[in-house]
């Protein structure tokens, strides 16, 4: 049975919700749209519906571009004119603050992005016949030939992978491809069946050779582990002055257009400190630029291959000044300790911290200010109001969009010690 609602606001998720008889959640919408809905699943609480028609549509929607909206998973956003997008993870992010946090700011400083065309890495999925995404909510695979999140020359690689994987029958599930300034190409295969990999050596440099020399190294997973079946494991990436080494296994970011905002407003807190721990430092890519800035910098990162090219990029930038060590974050704690660092910044994983590590933070005497990168507002607000209790004060929270056409938001706050 069908009926019609209004929506009130998009929510942390993307979804929008409808307060009528109950609360009603339902994707692809926008605040003040008449829709009617037919609910999918029903809780105690709530009910999520899919819009079957929208009634009164918002002057904010927009046709999506791609073809493949509502089906593939990758998207939630592309029926809001871009600008909208903009104010509705604005809105998010304050009311998570707010009513997780307990924090009441507004979000002034925002960094938009390039809407289309940006990320730099794929992950396509493979089922021995589709190409392309997982479904919403699912495994089943959506079979795509173009991307509009895509930088153009990963859209290009799309075609020949597929044709490469059929012609040769490869049993594959995931292929993560990362591409750099100069569009070269780091590609992973995840084998379903390692037995194949022998033969597929030789295929694989026909493929480099004829069809995308930009190629620079294929790897496989196997077993947890990745091995090298074609050229190197790293490719350069170059940001401002900056240079990064990138390793397969290592994390990037992905938006092409945003990196040297988050770089550049991370160096701004930094300014006139002296001792720096960077907390979940990847290849170093907040790193390295901070360290042009202060006097002494540590970095602390728990994937070892991150760890390994971050270390190779101190010499890539002729810096003297920053060490870096392997390690979860909770076990580096104690070295940050003796570093004396007066700020610290973090850019944790969605999961955020937790309790532990913000009281032990808070703890280090030397300690001023602590600049935090997020890409959860939930765990952030979380965070932020943890940190509050034990003795910062949040003084500034930026909104850099990371990730346009999705719900995700990415931000830098900075908090100082009372
Ligand atoms: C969002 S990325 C940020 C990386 C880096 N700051 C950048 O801008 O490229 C999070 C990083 O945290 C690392 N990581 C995940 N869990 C960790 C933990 N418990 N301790 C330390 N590092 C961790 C990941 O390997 C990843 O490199």
């Amino acid at each position: 049975m069908s009926k019609v609602v209004k929506i009130q606001k998009v929510v942390y998720g993307g979804h929008g919700l409808a307060k009528e008889d109950k609360v009603y959640f339902v994707p692809y919408t926008l605040p003040e749209e008449e829709v009617e809905i037919q609910v999918i699943e029903e809780k105690k609480d709530y009910s999520v519906a899919k819009p079957v028609k929208i009634v009164k549509p918002s002057v904010f929607r927009q046709e999506a571009p791609c073809k493949y909206y509502t089906v593939c998973g990758g998207c939630d956003f592309q029926h809001i004119l871009y600008e909208k997008q903009i104010e509705i993870k604005k809105e998010i992010l304050k009311d998570q603050l707010l009513r997780i946090g307990k924090i009441d700011t507004e979000i002034k400083d925002v960094y938009p992005s390039n809407p289309f065309n940006y990320r730099n890495k794929a992950q396509f999925k493979f089922d021995g016949k589709n190409f392309g995404f997982y479904k919403h909510n699912s495994h089943e695979i959506v079979d795509v030939d173009y991307c509009y999140l895509l930088k153009e020359d990963l859209n290009q690689t799309i075609q020949p992978l597929k044709k490469f994987l059929l012609k040769y029958a490869l049993n594959v599930s995931q292929i993560v491809v990362f591409s750099n300034y100069k569009d070269e190409k780091l590609i992973k295969f995840e084998f379903t069946d390692d037995s194949q990999i022998v033969n597929v050596i030789p295929d694989l440099n026909i493929y480099k050779d004829e069809i995308d020399k930009k190629i620079k190294g294929v790897g496989f997973y196997s077993k947890n582990k990745r091995h090298l079946l074609l050229g190197e494991d790293v490719v350069f990436e170059v940001v401002d002055r900056y240079k990064y080494r990138v390793s397969m296994d290592s994390f990037f970011q992905v938006n092409i257009y945003q990196v040297k905002n988050l770089i550049d407003i991370v160096v701004s807190y930094v300014e006139g400190y002296k001792k720096v721990v960077d907390f979940y430092c990847g290849v170093g890519t907040l790193t390295i630029p901070i360290a042009f800035h202060v006097k002494d910098v540590l970095g602390i990162e728990a994937n070892e291959e991150a760890v390994k090219d971050a270390k190779a990029n101190v010499k890539h930038n002729n810096l003297k000044n920053l060490k870096f060590l392997k390690g979860k974050t909770d076990k580096g704690l104690k070295y940050a300790k003796d570093f004396k660092p007066d700020l610290i910044v973090l850019d944790p994983p969605r999961s955020g911290l937790n309790k532990k590590i913000v009281k032990e933070i808070s703890s280090i005497e030397s300690v001023k200010r602590v600049v935090y990168v997020s890409c959860n507002p939930s765990t952030l607000a979380r965070d932020l109001k943890d940190f509050q209790e034990s003795g910062f004060k949040v003084n500034k929270i930026s909104m850099i969009d990371m990730f346009p056409q999705t719900h995700h938001i990415e931000s830098v706050s900075v908090l100082d010690k009372i």
